[in-house]
């Protein structure tokens, strides 16, 4: 299939892209190189430097007739989404509508959204299955949402049919070491304490140890990056195949922990890995896990790489090599 993804030049993007590639399909990346870099580019692939905020430079990628289209350009981070909803409006809100309607008037039918667990909000029950309450409690959880909501409208009123990607806490990295390019000024754990085990920063700060948790320390799901990867072609082929649009969990189905990720990364890194506790982060529950039912029953995919010794040695292996460079 030919396929452009837009945001392929970023942490997920990239490894969406290689697994596409490696399937045998015809890839464009469209990425504004923001966050994504060069690094991350194959070169079995097309790349056109653009925008999805000047609409010409779409209208000109999606004149060249893809039959899908993969969306994983955004702005991710929760908390500086509440200080700043402008930067989230324009680059997730008015950014997707551009994406849509070009996509609308180039004819390219078919469309995989990464969504985010982050539209459910403050859990009301464990594990979050589809059907849980959408109650974003930050603005980019709102984003997400509507976006959602358009990508429904725009099935009823223009036929595009989408997969919705409601991604848990994405880690790690391609576990044969093909994606270099590493995330910049990352709020999120596994960045965070790469760079702390690195020398880059100088200790990890833990956000609580007073939650209702085993070890008192937050508790996520995380998903590896090349599982969410193999879901991303997955639901392209459903939709295309059963041509049905879908909106599923896509996370690993148990907890670790602030302690648990620490600690492995302390043995795999050899690495003190000095911490201190803070105070809570404000926003942040003790507690989330997916359900993920739906997406192995629809498209037979479940997480493989997402144990901690694999999300923690992948990422480590990748800081590793970004100091050989
Ligand atoms: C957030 C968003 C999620 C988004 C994801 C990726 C929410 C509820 N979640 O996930 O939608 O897709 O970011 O951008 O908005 N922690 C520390 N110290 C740190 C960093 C994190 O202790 O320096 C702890 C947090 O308190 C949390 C866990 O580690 O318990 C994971 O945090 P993080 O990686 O930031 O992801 P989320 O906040 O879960």
């Amino acid at each position: 299939m030919k396929i452009v993804v837009i945001g392929g030049a970023g942490y997920i993007g990239s490894h969406v892209a290689r697994e596409l590639l490696d399937r045998g399909h015809q890839v464009t990346v469209f990425d504004n190189l923001s966050t994504g870099t060069r690094e991350n580019l194959f070169s079995d692939e097309e790349f056109i430097h653009g925008d999805i905020l000047t609409t010409d430079s779409l209208r000109q990628a999606f004149s060249q007739g893809f039959e899908a289209l993969i969306h994983l350009a955004a702005s991710k981070a929760a908390g500086e989404s509440m200080i700043k909803p402008e930067k989230y409006s324009v680059n997730n809100i008015t950014g997707t509508l551009n994406i849509l309607n070009a996509a609308s008037e180039a004819g390219i039918g078919n469309i995989v959204f990464s969504s985010s667990a982050a539209v459910y909000g403050e859990p009301q029950y464990l594990p979050i299955d589809e059907d849980h309450p959408t109650v974003p409690e930050n603005y980019y959880g709102f984003t997400k949402l509507q976006i959602e909501g358009f990508l429904r409208w725009y099935e009823k009123l223009k036929g595009i049919r989408s997969a919705s990607l409601r991604y848990f806490n994405a880690a790690g990295y391609d576990a044969a070491g093909r994606i270099t390019g590493l995330e910049h000024n990352s709020a999120n754990l596994l960045p965070v304490i790469m760079e702390v085990a690195m020398g880059w920063r100088n200790n990890l700060q833990i956000f609580g140890d007073d939650y209702d948790t085993e070890d008192g320390t937050g508790v996520r799901d995380y998903i590896h990056v090349s599982d969410l990867a193999r879901a991303h072609a997955a639901a392209l082929e459903y939709i295309t195949e059963k041509k049905q649009s879908l909106t599923v969990n896509l996370g690993s189905e148990s907890g670790l922990s602030v302690l648990q990720i620490l600690e492995t990364t302390r043995k795999i890194s050899g690495k003190k890995v000095p911490v201190e506790v803070v105070g809570r982060r404000p926003g942040d529950p003790g507690k989330l896990v997916a359900s993920s039912a739906k997406a192995k029953e629809l498209l037979g995919w479940k997480a493989t790489e997402s144990d901690v010794d694999s999300l923690v040695s992948t990422s480590w292996n990748a800081y590793g090599k970004a100091i050989r460079l």
